[in-house]
């Protein structure tokens, strides 16, 4: 680490050069020449808010905000119950159909439904079920937590006294694509990754490990929530088998936003749903007391979709169809690069380390510094820098970036905080919350 003085005088210099880029007109990256920018179809109270936390919710679409409205008012308060007919009904298989587009599936291989965790929970059951010969559920030991409870329970409900074989070491960030691949064997059930790991942001080579599960017989069973949205995804062309997702993220579906998932057509007849609820029945309104299960997309679902937040999700799927994947990723990786450049210039001198790969193409879209007072920066960067981040234990400044709508000064204006908060030892002063939500 540097001197206190020498790094106050890299500070000055730099504060320098961030006072004469923060002047400059920033416009989204993939589109220069319009007149508007995407961000112009996002709800931005404060233009001085930098928002780098797409990652844990995405920001609001004005278009959302309309159709909300537009669903309360008319449809809830004026169709009432009608409004199940008129549109309600088919909203899970409509936006199903739409986020299929973005992920590289076809139609009638998405619906929007429940919770990632519930989403992820049918599907690793099923899944083991169908593979009961096999003892094995691989996945990865820093993978989301709720991921790691949830294929505990899948196991144990399966029934086949399968087991979870967590690879890596949970205190890290990542575990490598190596270490996971020689655990897949014949004995494999099913692999459950998250494509982007959530601390490092290290992305998974899903076309490499989909085809050494099959070639080991296994099944593959993707969480895309760090993904979609964010990262060019072609389920189809892998023959993915399952997948599952949020909304609220880079999809900006809203706080708590119903999830999707993902059933590979051939698959669907072949699988049975652990929660047999009626909206998973081939014929829900004919009220059979005998359970059978839909033999569609549908077969996955268990209750009633909740209209409401389910609404909200439509508009943010239209906005990253319109801007394409691939301009989106481009976005991404030219902002992502750009922190990195930063980090080294100005950032790498003052107790700041790196926690996600140099490499570009196995990088998601956040970007995750550590350092060891990381959760009073995070806090600092909050209160003094109006600067949005998140915090993940025990050292990670996680910095999310949303290609819909973050651009280049975004970047530089987290980076000077960040800077900011160690040369002037600003977050010494800061008093921790209590807050139950980092
Ligand atoms: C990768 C990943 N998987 C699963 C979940 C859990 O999602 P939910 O709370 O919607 O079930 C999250 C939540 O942030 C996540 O990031």
């Amino acid at each position: 680490m540097k001197t206190n003085i020498s790094a106050a005088i890299d500070c000055a210099v730099g504060l320098a050069y961030f006072g004469r880029i923060s002047t400059a007109k920033q416009r989204c990256y993939y589109s220069p020449k319009a007149s508007r920018t995407v961000k112009d179809d996002f709800y931005i109270h404060d233009s001085e808010l930098c928002y780098l936390d797409g990652n844990s919710l995405g920001r609001l679409p004005k278009a959302a905000e309309q159709r909300v409205q537009q669903v309360v008012r008319e449809g809830w308060g004026t169709d009432l119950i009608g409004g199940w007919n008129k549109d309600w009904i088919h909203l899970p298989r409509r936006i199903g159909d739409k986020i299929a587009e973005v992920i590289g599936a076809s139609v009638g291989e998405v619906i929007v439904v429940d919770s990632t965790s519930i989403n992820l929970f049918k599907l690793a059951t099923a899944a083991l079920k169908l593979q009961s010969e096999r003892y094995k559920a691989l996945t990865d030991a820093t993978n989301f937590p709720s991921d790691l409870y949830v294929l505990e329970a899948a196991c144990e409900t399966a029934g086949y006294s399968q087991v979870v074989d967590a690879v890596g070491d949970p205190e890290s960030v990542e575990t490598t694509e190596d270490a996971l691949l020689c655990e897949i064997d014949e004995q494999t059930a099913l692999v459950c990754l998250s494509h982007v790991a959530f601390k490092s942001g290290a992305l998974w080579d899903l076309e490499r490990i989909t085809k050494a599960a099959h070639e080991a017989g296994a099944m593959v069973l993707w969480d895309l929530s760090h993904s979609v949205g964010a990262v060019p995804i072609d389920l189809n062309s892998c023959q993915a088998d399952l997948a599952v997702g949020c909304t609220y993220k880079y999809l900006c579906g809203g706080p708590g936003a119903p999830a999707f998932l993902y059933v590979r057509e051939d698959l669907q007849a072949l699988l049975s749903n652990p929660i047999q609820g009626w909206f998973s029945h081939e014929s829900p309104f004919v009220f059979s007391p005998e359970y059978e299960q839909a033999d569609s997309i549908n077969g996955f679902a268990v209750g009633t979709p909740p209209i409401l937040s389910m609404a909200a999700i439509e508009a943010g799927v239209d906005l990253i169809l319109a801007a394409g994947m691939e301009s989106l990723r481009e976005q991404s990786i030219a902002l992502s690069s750009e922190l990195l450049t930063l980090f080294d210039e100005k950032l790498s001198s003052l107790g700041y380390t790196l926690n996600s790969t140099r490499d570009a193409v196995r990088r998601g879209s956040h970007v995750s510094i550590a350092h060891p007072e990381a959760r009073r920066i995070t806090a600092n960067l909050i209160e003094r820098h109006h600067v949005i981040p998140d915090f993940r234990a025990p050292h990670n400044i996680r910095l999310g970036i949303a290609p819909l709508y973050n651009d280049s000064e975004d970047i530089r204006r987290c980076v000077q905080a960040l800077e900011l908060s160690v040369c002037n030892r600003e977050y010494e002063t800061i008093e921790l919350s209590s807050d139950p939500v980092t």
